[in-house]
């Protein structure tokens, strides 16, 4: 019991990243449908406006929830925490300026593609340090699974 519920935490961060990363690209595939056509409709927009969505949800969760928790069990975290938390202010900066330009009806696909190109990079470079530097703690990290929403948010 404890065994499969210690084993999710770490499995579970990385499926919850990868579901992101699918949002990611189903939002890049309405962009690349938009360039071709030099405009975005607005159920293609829809794609975009979810992702960052999500995105920004798991990271409020992981800030207000999840890392408190883990830090609590694993004080020695903080410098790492500290990283991961930088990380998620300069995303968060990226989201808002893809969100004003989305918003901005003469924004033309191709500014979108290359916002959403650089926040896949550093999306994924944030991904691969936390799923890294988390994946032994999280072995160890003791919470019911019932806090998952909270800790990652509804991804
Ligand atoms: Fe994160
Ligand atoms: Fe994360």
């Amino acid at each position: 019991m404890l065994r499969n519920r210690v084993l999710a935490w770490h499995r579970e961060l990385r499926n919850v990243h990868r579901r992101l990363e699918k949002a990611l690209e189903d939002a890049l595939r309405a962009i690349r449908s938009g360039e071709r056509a030099q405009a975005l409709k607005p159920e293609l927009l829809d794609f975009c406006y979810t992702f960052c969505s999500v995105l920004g949800g798991h990271h409020r969760s992981e800030d207000s929830d999840f890392f408190p928790a883990l830090l609590r069990q694993m004080p020695e975290l903080e410098p790492t925490i500290t990283r991961l938390r930088h990380e998620h202010e300069v995303l968060a900066r990226l989201l808002a300026d893809f969100q004003l330009s989305l918003d901005d009806p003469r924004t033309t696909p191709q500014r979108l593609f290359q916002q959403i190109n650089d926040i896949k990079a550093v999306m994924k470079a944030h991904f691969g340090y936390e799923e890294g530097s988390l994946n032994r703690a999280l072995r160890g990290f003791d919470a019911p699974r019932s806090d998952r929403d909270r800790m990652f948010g509804d991804v």
